[in-house]
């Protein structure tokens, strides 16, 4: 059940009837944001982690039904050794301190992505966190590490060939669903697709992210940094979400 939010009586009232259900959210700014701080740059992504978890259970209180969070891209590998190191020591210390809040708050965690190159520590506290909180069936807190859309789409695309290869499909055969159906994101039907994409730090593009699955999303670009995203922000992203007609290449409803 939704918990009672308070509102700002200045902002356009959020309605808690169409709350979306699934969020997704590409988390950027970290570093800039401790540049600007003359800090580290993984001072940003130590920050971001604790808006990890602010905006986690601001969403489940929401009532939003999955979260998805780009936390790692297939192309974040660039980074410099160090920085990579830091990002992928995130996931155990996340979930070490926060596991205990998210059974508390119901929340079920799922990865996306090929988890297989992550350090061995880093997939134990991924695969200790899905299973400490598989009963949960609150929000799922979906991650994305070593994700990409693309990657997403080519492994879908060789699992269906081979099944055509096999003769046990034929390509006529081959639609929308059964592509849907063998991509990452099939773990979280009948959500697979998110209602509302956010991307924070005002940079205005999808960095290969949950590419065939935000084909009818709505986008809201902030221009705060991911380190200072919070609660109220999202509840600003979400009002600005039901602004928004949603038509699905159909017309208007009357
Ligand atoms: C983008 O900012 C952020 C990332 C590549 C990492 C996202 C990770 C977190 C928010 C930490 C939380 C993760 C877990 C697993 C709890 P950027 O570094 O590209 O920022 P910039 O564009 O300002 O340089």
């Amino acid at each position: 059940m939704a918990k009672e939010i308070k509102q700002d009586p200045k902002q356009p009232k959020l309605d808690m009837a169409r709350i979306p259900n699934h969020i997704a959210i590409i988390m950027d700014g970290n570093g800039r944001w401790a540049q600007a701080r003359h800090l580290p740059r993984v001072a940003g992504h130590q920050q971001g982690m604790d808006t990890v978890k602010k905006v986690t259970i601001a969403a489940s209180d929401l009532g939003v039904k999955i979260l998805s969070l780009y936390a790692f891209s297939t192309e974040n590998w660039k980074r410099p050794a160090s920085e990579v190191s830091f990002l992928m020591n995130l996931p155990i210390r996340f979930f070490n301190s926060f596991v205990p809040d998210l059974v508390k708050n119901n929340v079920k965690v799922t990865v996306m992505g090929d988890i297989s190159r992550l350090p061995k520590k880093t997939q134990q506290a991924v695969y200790d966190a899905m299973k400490d909180t598989e009963d949960c069936n609150g929000m799922i807190l979906n991650f994305a590490l070593n994700y990409g859309g693309r990657d997403e789409i080519v492994r879908a695309t060789r699992k269906l060939a081979e099944q055509v290869q096999a003769g046990d499909l034929q390509p006529k055969q081959i639609n929308e669903k059964m592509v849907d159906s063998h991509l990452m994101s099939a773990q979280l039907a009948p959500y697979t697709d998110p209602d509302l994409l956010i991307r924070t730090s005002g940079e205005e593009r999808l960095s290969n992210f949950m590419l065939w699955q935000v084909a009818y999303s709505e986008f809201v670009f902030m221009k705060e940094h991911w380190p200072d995203f919070n609660g109220e922000l999202l509840k600003k992203a979400i009002v600005e979400f039901q602004q928004r007609h949603r038509r699905f290449g159909g017309l208007k409803n009357k």
